[in-house]
């Protein structure tokens, strides 16, 4: 049984039949590929566009979608092994998988990291503990990788621009009041190494590397494309000739769970806002966020309020490629 857990575990061309089911749901192809069937849309943390899109999407292929709060609404869950179960968690995912999977087609779960031992989170512990126990396709809604971001990102580029394959992509990080999850930055890096584009990290200081799970990947995605991957700290180096800019705060993993440690090397990037003057050195870039985002900390309001601002097409797009992901893990059996 497949899930979609991250895009490292799909290749390329299985990536592209998913992209090219996604433009044609969006052109107006419809599907009841999900009739009679249930999604569950788990969530241990907030959302605007992952809800309302999957709740939309499950309805528009017939099926039915059930919204879970599992931080106030469903009893809190450990997914720990061998625990004993005397603080506040109330009940396994041994069991909650389990019983989810005898009512529902598919599960779809969001779950940030605590920000608390990278060591443990980088292992994505409540996902896994799903996808080991449900017996239905698991849906990764965003953990510490948000596949579904990604190919939302990447149809908006192809439609933008047609074939990514050698264009300059710039994955710069950008401010924010307080440290945030590396799962957007992971897989921006995943997707754009993947598809085979030129990718160039902007980070106030060389702390900033992502996880080398995600580095080590994206170094093998660009080697099999013959492209290339380059981290930098010069604003002007990273922007000059970029065809795609785009944005992330994350924090630095050297200081996790230390975050106080961290604010030196943060406030190395306070002017890494993305400006006109910057968006001025690209090669007549598009820039694009996956929102939320703080305008005018992140992003000015002239470049968001430009054309070259892809982040509502992305936004939108997060609809036709997770019915593409629906369809495709619900009828894997052949359904
Ligand atoms: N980009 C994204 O996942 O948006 P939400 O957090 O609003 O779902």
């Amino acid at each position: 049984m497949r899930h979609f857990l991250t895009t490292a575990d799909w290749s390329r061309s299985e990536l592209q039949g998913l992209l090219d089911r996604a433009a044609a749901f969006k052109s107006g192809t419809v599907s009841r590929s999900l009739e009679g069937k249930s999604i569950a849309l788990l969530f241990f943390n907030p959302s605007l566009r992952t809800r309302s899109s999957f709740d939309i999407g499950a309805h528009q292929l017939g099926g039915h979608a059930i919204v879970l709060d599992a931080k106030g609404a469903t009893w809190p869950l450990e997914f720990s092994d061998g625990t004993v179960m005397d603080g506040s968690e109330e009940e396994h995912v041994r069991e909650a998988a389990r019983v989810l999977s005898s009512y529902v087609d598919l599960i779809a779960i969001r779950c940030f990291p605590e920000f608390k031992d990278w060591g443990t989170e980088r292992e994505d512990p409540m996902i896994s503990a799903f996808a080991e126990h449900a017996t239905v396709p698991v849906i990764n809604m965003e953990t510490i990788v948000h596949p579904c971001q990604e190919l939302a990102l990447m149809l908006a580029l192809q439609e933008r621009m047609g074939s990514v394959e050698g264009k300059e992509f710039l994955l710069t990080w950008v401010p924010h009041p307080k440290p945030l999850n590396t799962a957007v930055a992971n897989s921006a890096l995943l997707i754009a190494s993947k598809f085979g584009m030129n990718v160039r990290m902007l980070v106030p200081d060389e702390v900033y590397r992502l996880d080398e799970r995600y580095m080590s990947a994206a170094e093998a995605f660009v080697g099999e494309a013959g492209s290339s991957l380059t981290l930098t700290t010069h604003v002007e180096a990273a922007y000059s000739g970029a065809d795609v800019v785009y944005a992330k705060s994350w924090g630095a993993l050297p200081f996790y769970g230390n975050w106080d440690d961290e604010a030196p090397f943060r406030a190395k990037g306070a002017d890494f806002m993305i400006t006109p003057e910057k968006m001025a050195m690209t090669n007549n870039g598009v820039v694009s966020h996956c929102l939320p985002m703080r305008r005018n900390v992140k992003i000015a309001d002239a470049v968001v309020d430009s054309p070259a601002f892809l982040g509502i097409e992305e936004a939108g797009n997060r609809l036709h490629v997770q019915k593409a992901v629906m369809e495709s893990l619900a009828t894997q059996g052949g359904s």
